[in-house]
């Protein structure tokens, strides 16, 4: 397994390597080195009345991984729509390696590879037809199309089923189709919506090795969303857990897990950590996963967030003037 990831990321990196050679000197080659790939500040984004997105502050560091966490509604896919210029950025500030996701939308494209949250691979194509038409959308020169391709299939394992129709393909095989259309433009940073929701265990953890070789042979900086906790503790440089259009709590899955326990440790008898079984000073002593970070933040934010609370209050208040 581990032959064949390093063998996928050889000719990724062949294959950025041959790209590269061009953009990356026009966005300067040296940019990355101790840059933020990307930075939010203060983006709001609002569907109507829903607020999807709240005084977002979001800073993804050249080169690592970054998996936004929350769960259904928290916002993500809003956060990474404005990222990648799909949406408007209404108010605040977006820049990707430096660029305004608001003024430069075309060099900020450039830059990503991006893989939504719905299906974005033809059933009627086959693979290789598939990965060629984002080859076409993204530019990449005609005379190097062919081998591009040939080696974004090869990347993610699927040269085998490169011409058959995409609807005989399993879950798992679309998702690394999908994977190599986003990586067939050799992007500087490729942002993942939920790249493995759905799938079975075996098909998850294949996306992801086939996604850490090619990050291993280009240095390309990865910014996924997920709400699979264990997946973000084991795959993620930093975690930031979002809930209600907000980031709650930064940092390594480690820091975040230890941060908790000191909590713990420092509030005894927190109201609601007893459980049921074990003595008590057993439990708060264990170290927590991040998806007890996670409950522990997100329920948190409710009571003591200003803005959180004030978004309870106003419900409430139309609410009460509805009603
Ligand atoms: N196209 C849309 N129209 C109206 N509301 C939307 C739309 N897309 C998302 N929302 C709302 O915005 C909030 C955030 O959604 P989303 O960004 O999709 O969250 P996540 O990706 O974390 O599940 C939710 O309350 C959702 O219902
Ligand atoms: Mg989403």
């Amino acid at each position: 397994m581990t032959d064949r990831a390093t063998g996928a990321a050889g000719t990724a990196g062949d294959t950025t390597g041959a790209v590269t050679g061009g953009d990356a000197a026009d966005a300067g080659a040296d940019a990355d080195a101790g840059t933020e790939a990307v930075s939010c500040r203060g983006l709001d984004y609002s569907f109507g009345d829903t607020k999807a997105v709240c005084d977002l502050d979001l800073s993804v560091r050249a080169g690592e991984v970054f998996g936004l966490l929350g769960p259904n509604g928290a916002g993500k896919t809003t956060a990474i729509r404005c990222i990648t210029t799909l949406l408007p950025v209404p108010a605040g500030m977006v820049r990707v390696f430096g660029h305004d996701a608001a003024r430069e939308k075309m060099a900020v494209r450039r830059l990503l590879g991006y893989v939504p949250q719905q299906l974005s691979a033809d059933a009627q194509l086959t693979g290789r037809e598939n990965v060629t038409l984002f080859a076409r959308v993204f530019d990449v020169p005609r005379r190097e199309r062919a081998e591009r391709v040939a080696q974004a299939l090869e990347a993610v394992d699927l040269t085998g089923a490169a011409d058959r129709m995409a609807k005989t393909y399993s879950g798992g095989m679309v998702r690394r189709l999908e994977l190599a259309q986003a990586l067939v433009s050799a992007p500087r940073l490729l942002m993942l919506d939920e790249p493995t929701i759905g799938l079975d265990p075996i098909a998850r953890t294949s996306v992801w090795e086939h996604i850490n070789a090619v990050r291993r042979a280009t240095g390309m900086t990865v910014l996924v969303t997920t709400h699979y906790m264990d997946e973000a503790e084991q795959y993620c440089d930093r975690v930031g857990l979002m809930n209600r259009g907000r980031i709650h709590a930064l940092g390594t899955p480690d820091e975040l897990r230890a941060d908790l326990r000191e909590r713990r440790r420092g509030a005894p008898g927190e109201p609601g950590a007893g459980g049921a079984t074990g003595g008590p000073a057993e439990r708060d002593d264990a170290m927590p996963t991040l998806e007890d970070v996670f409950r522990e933040v997100a329920g948190r934010g409710l009571d003591e967030e200003g803005g959180d609370f004030r978004d309870v209050r106003n419900t409430r208040r139309t609410a009460s003037r509805v009603g």
